[in-house]
């Protein structure tokens, strides 16, 4: 039997992230500051390293992996690491992704093995989605989840960053879009992750109960159960097959059930979204000699610091210094 990662708290980690970029061709506001500066190549790890690190994770137990960015897409070659990674056996094998590339790419990913998608749409105005993502472009984003549907992915999730004045009055219309397209849609609660002087977090901040509120009307909401210990609840409606899901991390913490860690590009192992506890595996990855038993017992002791709870603040200020660029979602 497979070792199993678990933490002090009795958690099982089964779950990783892994970003595979810093960069995208969008801003969106709650994510970025409007001038980046992004890591210089040698920080990055390489294709192969960051293939060897999922590797050594199912060889400890790891059962899901979901690439994440930045956007992921944008990363040159990426295929060939998805190609590499749909050979693990994995039960689930996704990516986030703000859709712009999978015009181009969705049915190349399909057919490298990847299973889910999970793309972000904070709005169906055109101008509004400009505002929100800085440099995005709606059409190409919409034709993207047509493309993602084309080639056959199925249980398609949308993402939404709800915030209020920006998108807000937006949610009747996105739940109606999800319901057309078949695909699922999450609600998020912003988080406080890098300091972005430009945006007012504290005000933009609109709770899933709030976001809930603006649903009822129009649909009535059946909470599921069985969720898989993600971060989001989900409900269902009685008449589609859509479900909704809410990610609170402020009105909802879900820490106790949490199953995951992230890698990032630089190869930090980070225990907690919330927190700046990490372990750097780029240090081992690139030692001499290169040992995957190494690598796993590294793996294996980090899982003591992570930390029991986040503790994110509603009033919008910041504690976490890292950009989401560079965690991953
Ligand atoms: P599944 O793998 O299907 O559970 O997807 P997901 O919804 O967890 O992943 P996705 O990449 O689509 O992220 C959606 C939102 O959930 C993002 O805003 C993430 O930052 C947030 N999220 C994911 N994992 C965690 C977590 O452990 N803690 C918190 N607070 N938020 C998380
Ligand atoms: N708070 C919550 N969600 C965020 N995302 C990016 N930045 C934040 C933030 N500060 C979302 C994106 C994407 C997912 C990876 O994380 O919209 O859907
Ligand atoms: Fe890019 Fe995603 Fe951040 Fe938007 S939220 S800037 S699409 S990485």
């Amino acid at each position: 039997p497979k070792t199993r990662l678990t933490d002090r708290f009795g958690r099982t980690v089964n779950y990783v992230r892994l970003s595979v970029t810093d960069r995208c061709d969008f801003r969106c506001v709650y994510c970025m500051a409007e001038d980046m500066t992004f890591l210089p190549r040698q920080q990055v790890l390489t294709l192969e390293e960051i293939a060897r690190v999922a590797r050594n994770f199912v060889a400890l137990g790891t059962e899901k992996i979901r690439l994440t960015g930045g956007e992921p897409l944008v990363r040159k070659d990426i295929l060939e690491l998805v190609r590499e990674i749909g050979t693990y056996g994995l039960q689930d094998f996704a990516m986030t992704t703000n859709g712009s590339q999978l015009p181009a790419m969705a049915d190349a990913l399909r057919q490298a093995g990847l299973h889910r998608l999970n793309i972000s749409l904070d709005s169906l105005d055109a101008s509004k989605f400009r505002t929100i993502t800085r440099t995005g472009n709606l059409s190409q984003v919409l034709d993207g989840i047509d493309a993602a549907r084309d080639a056959g992915f199925r249980r398609i999730k949308l993402n939404v960053v709800v915030m209020k004045g920006r998108n807000d009055e937006e949610v009747p219309a996105l739940i109606e879009f999800a319901r057309r397209k078949q695909v699922d849609i999450s609600f998020i609660e912003e988080m406080p992750l890098g300091q972005i002087s430009e945006h007012d977090r504290g005000l933009a901040l609109c709770t899933s109960d709030e976001v809930r509120a603006l649903i009822r009307p129009h649909h009535e909401l059946i909470p599921t159960t069985g969720d898989s210990g993600g971060p989001a609840r989900y409900y269902r409606m009685p008449d589609s097959g859509t479900r909704v899901g809410f990610i609170s991390p402020h009105s909802h913490n879900f820490c106790a059930t949490c199953n995951r860690v992230r890698v990032t590009v630089e190869g930090r192992l980070l225990l907690c979204l919330g927190n700046e506890h990490s372990v750097d595996l780029r240090r081992v990855l690139r030692g001499h000699p290169v040992s995957d038993d190494k690598l796993q017992e590294t793996i294996i002791n980090a899982m003591d610091l992570k930390p029991e709870r986040h503790h994110f603040s509603s009033k919008g200020d910041v504690q976490i210094l890292r950009f989401m660029n560079m965690t991953g979602g």
